[in-house]
């Protein structure tokens, strides 16, 4: 199917990317961390209080396999959905996984505006620096696409996407 994942680092900008491919694409905008908090009843900090990281993982997959069921979506996703693999093969069954990337620098002045990922929270650059290298392999593995998110503004890093979703032969 020919969803468009959009996956990449906390504070790599996939939810502002997913508004403005929008403006490209007749697609329906699916942000992962909101629909878990709504199914949960619960914020994503207290999701991680109460049930853990495994428990919000737990969640995660499950609510992946729900969306990647319907089709004509740009779906933004929590930063940790490549951790896992079978979520991985989820998305690449289900449509194209585009990643985006910035650098360790702009991530810990995005991420360090506000309080709401635990994983991140009171860490400084260097802890973000090694969060990013551990998790490289993951996001490798998992990407189709890779945009760099962190110099360019939000509408050239979506037209860079729908020219090399074209360019893929992915957007049918
Ligand atoms: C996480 C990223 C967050 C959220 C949760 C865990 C991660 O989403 O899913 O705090 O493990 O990278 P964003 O990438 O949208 O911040």
């Amino acid at each position: 199917m020919n969803n468009i994942y959009l996956v990449g680092f906390m504070g790599t900008g996939k939810s502002t990317i997913a508004r403005r491919l929008q403006k490209f694409l007749p697609f329906q905008i699916v942000e992962m961390d909101e629909a878990i908090e709504r199914v949960e009843a619960m914020t994503i900090p207290e999701i991680f209080e109460k049930k853990g990281e495994e428990g919000f993982r737990k969640a995660e997959s499950q609510l992946l396999a729900i969306i990647a069921k319907e089709k004509n979506q740009i779906i933004s996703c929590g930063g940790g959905i490549v951790l896992k693999p079978e979520n991985i093969a989820i998305m690449k069954e289900s449509g194209t996984v585009v990643r985006l990337t910035s650098s360790a620098e702009t991530i810990f002045e995005r991420v360090n505006r506000n309080n709401n990922r635990p994983l991140v929270k009171g860490k400084g650059l260097s802890d973000i620096q090694k969060m990013i290298s551990d998790r490289e392999k993951y996001y490798a593995d998992a990407a189709d696409i890779v945009v760099d998110s962190g110099e360019q503004s939000p509408d050239e890093v979506a037209s860079e996407i729908v020219k090399q979703l074209a360019l893929a032969g992915r957007l049918n």
